[in-house]
């Protein structure tokens, strides 16, 4: 038997899922790793936690399924996107920890370039805003803060890369500092038409280009790993970030596909095929993949607190034990109450981007209860994928009868996604595979290597599990959605 190793590390922790060479799951390990809030707002990882669950769960599920690297054609590498790690070339060890995408330090840096009217020429070219979510201004923070480290940079000294190209560069014992274009396309730094780093924004943001990792296609050759890492070399044939690779695993392949990801936030792509389309309502425009030098560009609509809104209820509420006892609550709240969330918990992101609002609860009556407010957080994910669905739709002048596929943990609940059916007022595909995201990346290696199909034979195999149509007639839709807008604008006025 031939496998194809996944590794998908993510922003609260790392697994390493193998996949035989019928594409279906044979083993998987999983390692949380610590979270780092040294302020209010900001978020780090130690780049070593990151790199040894890797290791340790790559070494986990090989050893339990008592494979060798050699029966591994090829490792697929999936990652939290914008998350920045800058290190010495020499020594692999970086000079500060990891800034994560959710960091919110260099919001004054942001500001500072739209001031000086900086944004549509960096929006133009990187299909992005300017926001700390992306990696170029968190690199420029750290070679501000590291004394010495900006002109070591431009010695080649220190190298910047997204975890993708850290761990690569640590798999292969420094033999090659290497992203692909989806993850590339997250920098800020990355012109997405033309398919270059930007010496125009390197300069604004007074990043050295010598820093930064070459880009290759998300099926290519990436390196090798060192033999003693995984007991053998192993090719590294794929590379996506998270939700790039979740697109691909859900074979959004044609223009007009969208797919919704619902983890500890929400992120949905809507494929709009060869040509950028750039948002006119604060979408991203970014690389969905790109096979064989040619990519295919998407529009992207990113939600911080979808899951996390049901932690809140968990963690900071004390209303539940766990996360699916909310679609058990949900269906019996009470249907007098209209108990409305708007989960602005770190900021509002798409379409809004508003990084200072905060959250707010509307329609809380003597008798509201767990209930009521677990059916009000499961339908605040549905309102803001319909703020994404309604944006993405106005932006793209392609066929509007665009198909939802969803999938991470919250796609489980029926009553969650009956409820953005009904919400969407369109129908939502949920998948038989629910590892969409590590398939994708090792779709890319199976595929680069010869033993998974090509891209037509891959979305032959997607499979439906169940589908959800709108069940809330089309009155009853409008009138919660457009109290959803109010309460919206009333949280961005507080
Ligand atoms: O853009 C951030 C995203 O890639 C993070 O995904 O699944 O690690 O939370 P996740």
């Amino acid at each position: 038997m031939t496998y194809i190793l996944a590794i998908d590390q993510g922003t609260t922790s790392t697994r390493a899922i193998l996949f035989d060479d019928q594409m279906q799951v044979a083993g998987t390990a999983q390692q949380e790793f610590e979270q780092h809030f040294p302020q209010a707002g900001w978020v780090e990882h130690d780049p070593e936690d990151l790199w040894n669950t890797t290791v340790d769960t790559c070494r986990q599920v090989i050893g339990e399924l008592d494979i060798t690297a050699a029966d591994i054609a090829g490792i697929g590498i999936t990652n939290q996107r914008e998350t920045t790690v800058v290190w010495d070339r020499e020594t692999g060890k970086s000079i500060h920890n990891a800034i994560v995408w959710q960091d919110r330090r260099t919001t004054s840096i942001c500001e500072a370039l739209r001031e000086a009217g900086h944004e549509p020429m960096i929006s133009h070219k990187t299909g992005l805003l300017l926001d700390p979510y992306f990696s170029g201004t968190k690199v420029s923070w750290i070679l501000d803060q590291v004394p010495g480290s900006r002109e070591r940079a431009a010695n080649g000294e220190l190298l910047f890369g997204t975890v993708d190209s850290f761990l690569i560069w640590r798999l292969t014992g420094g033999a090659a500092h290497v992203t692909d274009a989806t993850n590339a396309a997250r920098t800020l730094m990355y012109d997405i038409r033309q398919g270059e780093w930007s010496a125009e924004i390197c300069e604004l943001l007074n990043v050295p280009m010598a820093m930064l990792p070459e880009v290759k296609d998300s099926a290519a050759d990436f390196g090798v790993t060192q033999a003693d890492i995984l007991g053998g070399e192993v090719p590294i044939l794929g590379v996506a970030g998270d939700q790039q690779a979740a697109t691909i695993g859900q074979a959004c392949f044609e223009p007009g596909m969208m797919k919704s990801t619902y983890g500890t936030g929400c992120f949905a792509l809507l494929n709009t095929g060869d040509a950028p389309v750039a948002s006119k309502n604060r979408m991203l425009t970014t690389i969905a993949y790109q096979l064989d030098g040619k990519p295919t560009y998407a529009l992207e609509g990113s939600i911080f607190i979808a899951g996390a809104a049901v932690q809140w209820l968990r963690d900071g509420m004390g209303m539940i034990d766990n996360a699916a006892q909310t679609g058990e609550l949900a269906p019996n709240a009470d249907p007098g109450q209209d108990v409305l969330l708007v989960p602005a918990f770190t900021g509002l992101g798409a379409p809004y981007w508003e990084p200072d609002s905060r959250g707010a609860v509307f329609g809380i009556t003597r008798n509201t209860g767990p209930a009521e407010v677990a059916r009000a957080a499961l339908q605040s994910v549905g309102y803001q994928t319909r703020d994404l669905w309604e944006a993405m739709r106005a932006d793209w002048e392609g066929d509007t009868h665009v198909t939802l596929r969803v999938d991470g943990g919250m796609s489980a609940s029926d009553w969650t996604m009956q409820s953005l059916s009904d919400l969407l007022g369109a129908a939502v595909d949920r998948p038989v595979m629910q590892e969409t995201t590590a398939l994708g990346a090792a779709w890319l290696a199976g595929m680069r290597a010869g033993i998974y199909p090509d891209q037509a034979g891959f979305a032959e195999t997607w499979a439906l599990d169940r589908e959800f149509k709108p069940q809330l007639d089309a009155e009853a839709r409008e009138v919660a959605y457009a109290r959803w807008k109010r309460a919206v604008q009333a949280v961005i006025g507080v």
